[in-house]
């Protein structure tokens, strides 16, 4: 069954989709996106994820390319016709289509590519053995809370990772604070059993998961901080583990050489983990 993908109006042939060179996208990365998970045929999350649109849209003065209440429909109609049970739905827009120049276009219409596909998430072995991470210079613009899709240095930090044969990089800013994952935010279980995170301010992305991990840990009775802490914080933590949409929570047991606790998953990310699947499956 051939791929479909939905540009700018019109579900096409994911082979023949395609958008205009002098996309400001494509010149700029004057764009931004969402990426939606989709579990059993259905969205997980959309109003989150569209309020974060909403968000991103509205900080850097790009127009809806169609309003809101339309959105849903054309994400629910590529699930359908991609006939997508577990997967990821990825929606970007741009400022639309001009010749490259930098002030923003006039009476310019946005641009909207929704594409799908299937998506399993992390191994089994790779849940429960966990994964070692590398650090990274957060090497970014100062504005990561915006989902822009200028991704170089989250690119290059998750290369370095993959050659590293590891699995994320932990992004360390200039004031010596791990921020988050190039693709994932980061948690610590301090020595007390305490949840740590950075807090979603301007110098991380607030993930949906993150924000739905962070419920479900205050629904448990954690005592959840959120806080800017560093690489010792880390290293001497008891778990440490990243969520994101694409692998939901995952257990870190290596940290470059240091290993965290006892070396394997920790009981608050299993439990953190099983709490949130529900969550999607609900
Ligand atoms: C830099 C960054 N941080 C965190 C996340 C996790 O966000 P979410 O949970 O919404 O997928 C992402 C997801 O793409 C990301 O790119």
């Amino acid at each position: 069954m051939p791929r479909v993908t939905y540009v700018n109006g019109r579900y096409v042939d994911h082979r023949q989709a395609a958008i205009h060179v002098d996309d400001r996208g494509h010149h700029f990365a004057d764009s931004v996106y969402e990426v939606l998970p989709v579990a059993q045929g259905r969205i997980c999350h959309l109003e989150q994820h569209l309020d974060r649109l909403e968000r991103s849209l509205a900080s850097l003065a790009i127009s809806w390319p169609v309003p809101r209440r339309v959105l849903p429909h054309i994400l629910a109609e590529v699930t359908r016709r991609n006939r997508l049970v577990d997967g990821l739905v990825y929606l970007q827009a741009s400022r639309g289509v001009a010749p490259r120049y930098h002030p923003f276009p006039v009476d310019t219409p946005s641009s909207l590519v929704v594409s799908a596909w299937a998506h399993s998430g992390p191994s089994e072995a790779q849940i429960s053995q966990g994964i070692k991470v590398v650090t990274q210079p957060d090497l970014r613009w100062k504005r990561p809370d915006i989902k822009a899709t200028g991704l170089l240095p989250n690119v290059l930090a998750r290369q370095s990772a993959r050659e590293a044969g590891a699995f994320e990089a932990l992004l360390i800013n200039d004031r010596g604070f791990v921020t988050e994952g190039s693709a994932t935010n980061v948690f610590v279980v301090g020595a007390d059993g305490a949840l740590l995170t950075h807090p979603a301010d301007n110098s991380i992305l607030g993930g949906v998961t993150r924000s739905n991990v962070l419920k479900l840990a205050r629904n448990l009775g954690l005592e959840v901080g959120e806080r800017p802490f560093t690489l010792a914080e880390v290293q001497r933590a008891r778990e440490v583990f990243l969520t994101g949409t694409t692998m939901m929570v995952m257990p870190v047991v290596r940290v470059d050489d240091t290993s965290i606790g006892d070396g394997k998953p920790g009981p608050i990310t299993f439990r953190l983990r099983d709490m949130y699947k529900d969550l999607r499956r609900s």
